[in-house]
Protein backbone atom coordinates (compact mmCIF):
# COMPACT_ATOMS: atom_id res chain seq x y z
CA UNK A 1 0.00 0.00 0.00
CA UNK A 2 1.13 3.26 -0.74
CA UNK A 3 0.79 6.52 0.99
CA UNK A 4 -2.31 7.24 -1.51
CA UNK A 5 -3.92 3.99 -1.10
CA UNK A 6 -3.41 4.08 2.81
CA UNK A 7 -4.82 7.80 2.77
CA UNK A 8 -8.38 6.83 0.63
CA UNK A 9 -8.53 3.65 3.07
CA UNK A 10 -8.56 6.34 5.81
CA UNK A 11 -11.23 7.87 4.66
CA UNK A 12 -13.67 5.27 3.80
CA UNK A 13 -16.54 4.97 6.30
CA UNK A 14 -16.68 1.69 8.16
CA UNK A 15 -19.19 -0.11 5.54
CA UNK A 16 -16.75 0.79 2.85
CA UNK A 17 -13.55 -0.65 4.91
CA UNK A 18 -14.90 -3.31 5.76
CA UNK A 19 -13.25 -5.91 3.37
CA UNK A 20 -9.62 -4.57 5.10
CA UNK A 21 -11.07 -5.09 8.06
CA UNK A 22 -11.79 -8.70 7.61
CA UNK A 23 -8.29 -8.93 5.78
CA UNK A 24 -6.28 -7.39 9.11
CA UNK A 25 -8.83 -9.73 11.20
CA UNK A 26 -7.64 -12.84 8.77
CA UNK A 27 -3.85 -11.98 8.83
CA UNK A 28 -3.84 -11.55 12.42
CA UNK A 29 -5.63 -14.91 13.23
CA UNK A 30 -3.40 -16.58 10.64
CA UNK A 31 -0.40 -15.09 12.92
CA UNK A 32 -1.64 -15.58 16.25
CA UNK A 33 -4.84 -17.38 15.79
CA UNK A 34 -7.34 -17.05 19.08
CA UNK A 35 -4.19 -15.77 21.30
CA UNK A 36 -4.05 -12.39 22.74
CA UNK A 37 -1.19 -11.42 25.12
CA UNK A 38 -1.26 -10.11 28.00
CA UNK A 39 1.39 -7.53 29.21
CA UNK A 40 1.77 -6.44 32.72
CA UNK A 41 2.08 -3.25 33.02
CA UNK A 42 3.94 -1.03 35.53
CA UNK A 43 3.64 2.70 35.91
CA UNK A 44 6.58 3.40 38.49
CA UNK A 45 6.80 7.56 38.39
CA UNK A 46 5.04 10.15 37.38
CA UNK A 47 7.76 12.71 37.29
CA UNK A 48 8.06 13.78 33.67
CA UNK A 49 10.84 16.28 32.60
CA UNK A 50 8.75 16.89 29.27
CA UNK A 51 6.20 19.48 27.94
CA UNK A 52 4.43 17.79 25.79
CA UNK A 53 1.32 20.23 25.41
CA UNK A 54 -1.60 16.81 25.08
CA UNK A 55 -0.30 14.94 28.38
CA UNK A 56 -1.13 15.65 31.90
CA UNK A 57 2.53 14.58 33.31
CA UNK A 58 4.11 17.24 31.93
CA UNK A 59 6.56 19.06 33.51
CA UNK A 60 4.11 22.10 34.06
CA UNK A 61 1.51 20.49 35.53
CA UNK A 62 2.15 21.65 39.14
CA UNK A 63 -1.27 20.44 40.25
CA UNK A 64 -0.51 16.97 39.86
CA UNK A 65 0.68 14.77 42.73
CA UNK A 66 3.84 12.94 42.28
CA UNK A 67 4.28 9.72 43.14
CA UNK A 68 8.51 7.62 42.61
CA UNK A 69 8.50 4.20 43.30
CA UNK A 70 11.77 2.28 44.41
CA UNK A 71 13.08 -0.44 42.71
CA UNK A 72 11.87 -2.66 46.12
CA UNK A 73 8.47 -1.55 45.34
CA UNK A 74 9.02 -2.20 41.83
CA UNK A 75 10.50 -5.67 42.04
CA UNK A 76 7.55 -6.72 44.74
CA UNK A 77 4.61 -5.86 42.47
CA UNK A 78 6.63 -7.57 39.83
CA UNK A 79 6.98 -10.79 41.92
CA UNK A 80 3.29 -10.89 42.90
CA UNK A 81 2.18 -10.71 38.89
CA UNK A 82 4.99 -13.63 38.28
CA UNK A 83 3.34 -15.55 41.12
CA UNK A 84 -0.11 -14.70 39.02
CA UNK A 85 1.33 -15.88 35.69
CA UNK A 86 2.98 -12.68 34.30
CA UNK A 87 5.48 -13.31 32.09
CA UNK A 88 5.65 -10.42 30.00
CA UNK A 89 6.27 -6.81 31.98
CA UNK A 90 6.09 -3.05 30.47
CA UNK A 91 7.98 -0.82 32.96
CA UNK A 92 6.79 2.61 31.93
CA UNK A 93 7.61 6.32 33.69
CA UNK A 94 7.54 9.69 32.87
CA UNK A 95 11.14 10.92 31.77
CA UNK A 96 12.18 11.24 35.27
CA UNK A 97 16.00 11.40 35.30
CA UNK A 98 16.04 10.45 39.08
CA UNK A 99 16.50 7.52 37.37
CA UNK A 100 20.22 6.75 36.62
CA UNK A 101 21.15 4.49 33.97
CA UNK A 102 22.72 2.55 36.65
CA UNK A 103 19.67 2.08 38.85
CA UNK A 104 17.31 0.61 35.76
CA UNK A 105 20.06 -1.48 35.00
CA UNK A 106 20.27 -2.78 38.02
CA UNK A 107 16.36 -3.19 38.10
CA UNK A 108 16.47 -5.08 34.72
CA UNK A 109 19.02 -7.16 36.47
CA UNK A 110 17.55 -7.90 39.42
CA UNK A 111 14.19 -8.66 37.90
CA UNK A 112 15.48 -11.13 35.22
CA UNK A 113 17.33 -12.89 37.90
CA UNK A 114 16.45 -16.79 37.75
CA UNK A 115 13.37 -15.64 36.21
CA UNK A 116 12.44 -15.86 32.53
CA UNK A 117 10.39 -13.02 31.81
CA UNK A 118 10.30 -9.81 28.99
CA UNK A 119 10.95 -6.74 30.20
CA UNK A 120 9.62 -3.70 28.16
CA UNK A 121 11.28 -0.23 29.10
CA UNK A 122 8.90 3.06 28.19
CA UNK A 123 10.91 5.78 29.92
CA UNK A 124 11.70 8.03 27.16
CA UNK A 125 14.21 9.69 25.06
CA UNK A 126 17.90 8.71 26.70
CA UNK A 127 21.27 8.48 24.71
CA UNK A 128 22.06 5.88 22.77
CA UNK A 129 24.61 4.37 25.51
CA UNK A 130 21.91 4.45 28.32
CA UNK A 131 19.92 2.67 25.76
CA UNK A 132 23.00 0.27 24.90
CA UNK A 133 23.40 -0.47 28.70
CA UNK A 134 19.96 -1.09 29.70
CA UNK A 135 19.93 -3.96 26.42
CA UNK A 136 22.91 -5.58 27.93
CA UNK A 137 21.23 -5.53 31.38
CA UNK A 138 19.01 -7.69 29.78
CA UNK A 139 16.09 -5.26 28.84
CA UNK A 140 14.29 -6.96 26.34
CA UNK A 141 12.13 -4.43 24.29
CA UNK A 142 11.49 -0.79 23.73
CA UNK A 143 7.97 1.34 23.79
CA UNK A 144 8.89 5.04 22.26
CA UNK A 145 5.52 6.51 20.07
CA UNK A 146 6.79 8.83 17.72
CA UNK A 147 3.47 10.06 18.50
CA UNK A 148 3.01 12.05 14.88
CA UNK A 149 5.19 11.79 11.96
CA UNK A 150 4.32 14.64 10.65
CA UNK A 151 7.69 17.15 11.75
CA UNK A 152 5.54 20.23 12.29
CA UNK A 153 3.70 18.78 13.83
CA UNK A 154 5.17 16.87 16.74
CA UNK A 155 7.40 19.90 16.97
CA UNK A 156 4.71 21.93 18.03
CA UNK A 157 3.23 19.83 20.30
CA UNK A 158 6.83 18.92 22.00
CA UNK A 159 8.56 21.99 22.64
CA UNK A 160 11.33 20.66 24.62
CA UNK A 161 12.74 17.89 21.90
CA UNK A 162 11.88 17.25 18.32
CA UNK A 163 10.97 14.68 15.61
CA UNK A 164 14.52 14.24 14.68
CA UNK A 165 15.63 13.39 17.88
CA UNK A 166 12.66 10.65 18.54
CA UNK A 167 13.56 9.41 15.26
CA UNK A 168 17.12 9.51 16.23
CA UNK A 169 16.22 7.42 19.67
CA UNK A 170 14.07 4.67 17.46
CA UNK A 171 16.54 3.88 15.08
CA UNK A 172 19.01 3.22 17.85
CA UNK A 173 17.03 1.32 19.69
CA UNK A 174 15.80 -1.28 16.67
CA UNK A 175 19.89 -1.04 15.90
CA UNK A 176 20.67 -2.14 19.27
CA UNK A 177 18.55 -4.74 19.19
CA UNK A 178 15.42 -4.57 21.19
CA UNK A 179 12.24 -5.56 20.03
CA UNK A 180 11.11 -1.99 19.32
CA UNK A 181 7.46 -0.32 19.80
CA UNK A 182 6.50 3.12 18.23
CA UNK A 183 2.68 4.27 18.03
CA UNK A 184 0.96 7.61 17.44
CA UNK A 185 -2.05 9.46 18.33
CA UNK A 186 -5.24 9.92 16.39
CA UNK A 187 -6.99 13.60 16.26
CA UNK A 188 -4.30 15.58 17.34
CA UNK A 189 -5.34 19.22 15.96
CA UNK A 190 -3.63 19.94 12.89
CA UNK A 191 -3.70 16.00 11.85
CA UNK A 192 -5.30 14.96 8.28
CA UNK A 193 -5.49 11.59 6.66
CA UNK A 194 -2.58 12.26 4.98
CA UNK A 195 -0.40 12.82 8.50
CA UNK A 196 -1.58 9.45 9.18
CA UNK A 197 -0.58 7.77 6.17
CA UNK A 198 2.51 9.42 7.17
CA UNK A 199 2.37 7.90 10.44
CA UNK A 200 1.26 4.25 8.94
CA UNK A 201 4.25 4.73 6.42
CA UNK A 202 6.72 5.58 9.18
CA UNK A 203 5.66 2.43 11.61
CA UNK A 204 6.22 0.27 8.42
CA UNK A 205 9.57 1.73 7.23
CA UNK A 206 10.89 1.61 10.61
CA UNK A 207 9.53 -2.42 10.72
CA UNK A 208 8.85 -2.09 14.52
CA UNK A 209 7.94 -4.78 16.50
CA UNK A 210 4.93 -3.03 18.00
CA UNK A 211 2.80 0.05 17.48
CA UNK A 212 0.08 1.40 20.07
CA UNK A 213 -2.38 3.55 18.15
CA UNK A 214 -4.71 5.44 20.53
CA UNK A 215 -6.95 8.63 20.02
CA UNK A 216 -5.92 11.97 21.85
CA UNK A 217 -7.82 12.43 24.73
CA UNK A 218 -8.11 16.29 25.75
CA UNK A 219 -6.90 16.74 29.72
CA UNK A 220 -7.98 20.06 31.34
CA UNK A 221 -4.74 20.26 33.01
CA UNK A 222 -2.86 20.94 29.58
CA UNK A 223 -2.90 23.67 26.91
CA UNK A 224 -4.97 21.18 24.82
CA UNK A 225 -7.98 21.27 27.51
CA UNK A 226 -10.76 22.30 25.02
CA UNK A 227 -9.76 20.61 21.82
CA UNK A 228 -11.50 17.99 20.52
CA UNK A 229 -11.37 14.40 21.72
CA UNK A 230 -9.92 11.97 18.90
CA UNK A 231 -11.77 9.27 16.83
CA UNK A 232 -12.62 5.76 17.84
CA UNK A 233 -13.60 4.58 14.28
CA UNK A 234 -10.21 5.99 12.59
CA UNK A 235 -8.45 4.76 15.40
CA UNK A 236 -9.90 1.26 13.97
CA UNK A 237 -9.15 1.81 10.85
CA UNK A 238 -5.36 2.95 11.48
CA UNK A 239 -5.24 -0.36 13.71
CA UNK A 240 -6.14 -2.68 10.57
CA UNK A 241 -4.14 -0.94 8.23
CA UNK A 242 -1.24 -1.21 10.54
CA UNK A 243 -1.71 -5.19 10.93
CA UNK A 244 -1.43 -5.26 6.84
CA UNK A 245 1.42 -3.24 6.41
CA UNK A 246 3.21 -4.92 9.72
CA UNK A 247 1.74 -8.60 9.71
CA UNK A 248 3.31 -10.20 12.18
CA UNK A 249 3.57 -6.70 14.92
CA UNK A 250 1.99 -6.56 18.32
CA UNK A 251 -0.95 -4.21 17.89
CA UNK A 252 -2.32 -3.16 21.25
CA UNK A 253 -5.72 -2.14 22.50
CA UNK A 254 -4.46 0.92 23.87
CA UNK A 255 -5.97 2.36 27.12
CA UNK A 256 -7.21 5.70 25.64
CA UNK A 257 -9.38 3.89 23.10
CA UNK A 258 -11.19 2.23 26.10
CA UNK A 259 -11.53 5.05 28.16
CA UNK A 260 -13.77 7.22 25.03
CA UNK A 261 -15.63 3.75 24.60
CA UNK A 262 -15.59 0.43 26.46
CA UNK A 263 -16.97 -1.43 23.59
CA UNK A 264 -14.26 -0.46 21.15
CA UNK A 265 -11.76 -2.89 22.89
CA UNK A 266 -13.76 -5.67 21.56
CA UNK A 267 -14.05 -3.83 18.20
CA UNK A 268 -10.22 -3.21 17.96
CA UNK A 269 -9.29 -6.94 18.75
CA UNK A 270 -11.55 -7.59 15.17
CA UNK A 271 -9.39 -4.74 13.52
CA UNK A 272 -6.22 -6.63 14.10
CA UNK A 273 -4.95 -6.05 17.61
CA UNK A 274 -3.55 -8.87 19.50
CA UNK A 275 -2.29 -7.40 22.67
CA UNK A 276 -3.75 -6.04 25.94
CA UNK A 277 -1.80 -4.13 28.87
CA UNK A 278 -3.33 -4.55 32.56
CA UNK A 279 -2.31 -2.48 34.64
CA UNK A 280 -0.31 -3.62 37.63
CA UNK A 281 -0.09 -1.05 40.16
CA UNK A 282 -1.88 -0.42 43.41
CA UNK A 283 -5.30 1.74 42.42
CA UNK A 284 -4.10 5.00 44.21
CA UNK A 285 -0.64 5.60 42.17
CA UNK A 286 -3.04 4.53 38.88
CA UNK A 287 -5.00 8.02 39.87
CA UNK A 288 -1.96 9.49 39.63
CA UNK A 289 -0.40 8.84 36.21
CA UNK A 290 -3.05 10.89 34.77
CA UNK A 291 -2.11 11.07 31.12
CA UNK A 292 -5.86 11.75 30.06
CA UNK A 293 -9.01 11.40 32.64
CA UNK A 294 -10.20 8.35 32.96
CA UNK A 295 -12.35 6.42 35.82
CA UNK A 296 -10.56 3.98 38.01
CA UNK A 297 -12.17 0.81 40.01
CA UNK A 298 -10.64 0.38 42.84
CA UNK A 299 -10.68 -2.71 45.53
CA UNK A 300 -9.73 -5.42 43.15
CA UNK A 301 -6.75 -7.44 43.65
CA UNK A 302 -4.56 -8.33 40.81
CA UNK A 303 -5.87 -12.29 40.91
CA UNK A 304 -9.25 -10.66 40.17
CA UNK A 305 -8.65 -8.51 37.46
CA UNK A 306 -6.36 -10.70 35.97
CA UNK A 307 -9.53 -13.54 36.36
CA UNK A 308 -11.73 -10.49 34.85
CA UNK A 309 -9.73 -9.84 31.70
CA UNK A 310 -8.87 -13.75 30.71
CA UNK A 311 -13.53 -13.92 31.31
CA UNK A 312 -13.77 -10.89 29.07
CA UNK A 313 -11.29 -12.39 25.94
CA UNK A 314 -13.33 -15.46 26.64
CA UNK A 315 -16.33 -13.73 25.97
CA UNK A 316 -14.98 -11.90 22.73
CA UNK A 317 -13.94 -15.69 21.47
CA UNK A 318 -9.83 -14.95 22.62
CA UNK A 319 -7.32 -16.75 24.41
CA UNK A 320 -5.64 -14.89 27.13
CA UNK A 321 -1.68 -15.58 26.95
CA UNK A 322 0.72 -14.91 29.45
CA UNK A 323 3.76 -15.51 28.32
CA UNK A 324 6.58 -13.48 26.75
CA UNK A 325 4.67 -12.96 23.90
CA UNK A 326 8.10 -12.44 21.72
CA UNK A 327 7.15 -10.59 18.36
CA UNK A 328 7.67 -14.31 15.76
CA UNK A 329 10.84 -13.24 14.09
CA UNK A 330 12.61 -12.83 17.48
CA UNK A 331 15.47 -15.26 18.73
CA UNK A 332 16.37 -15.60 22.08
N1 LIG B 1 -4.53 11.43 25.04
C1 LIG B 1 -4.16 10.24 24.52
N2 LIG B 1 -2.95 9.69 24.70
C2 LIG B 1 -2.08 10.39 25.44
N3 LIG B 1 -0.82 10.12 25.80
C3 LIG B 1 -0.39 11.11 26.57
N4 LIG B 1 -1.33 12.05 26.72
C4 LIG B 1 -2.40 11.62 26.02
C5 LIG B 1 -3.69 12.14 25.79
N5 LIG B 1 -4.07 13.31 26.29
C6 LIG B 1 -0.11 8.93 25.34
C7 LIG B 1 0.96 9.29 24.35
C8 LIG B 1 2.25 8.97 25.04
C9 LIG B 1 1.86 8.16 26.23
C10 LIG B 1 2.65 8.55 27.44
O1 LIG B 1 0.50 8.38 26.47
O2 LIG B 1 0.83 8.51 23.18
O3 LIG B 1 3.12 8.21 24.27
Amino acid sequence: MDDRTVQSALEESLEGFEALRREAQAVCEKTFGDEVYVRGLIEFSNYCRCSCKYCGLRVENSELKRYRLEKEDILEIMEEGYQEGYRSFVLQSGEDTYYTAEDLGELVRAAKKERDLAITLSIGERPRETYRYLKACGADRFLLKHECADSVIYDELHPHSSFEERLRCLVDLKELGYQTGSGFMIGLPKQSTKTLAKDLKLIEKLQVHMAGIGPFIPNEMTPMGTCEKGSCEMTLKAVAIARLLLPEAMLPVTTSLGVIDGGMREQCLNYGANVVMQKLQPTALRKLYALYPKEIIDGKSMREEKRELEAWLKSVGKKAVFDRGDHPTYQK
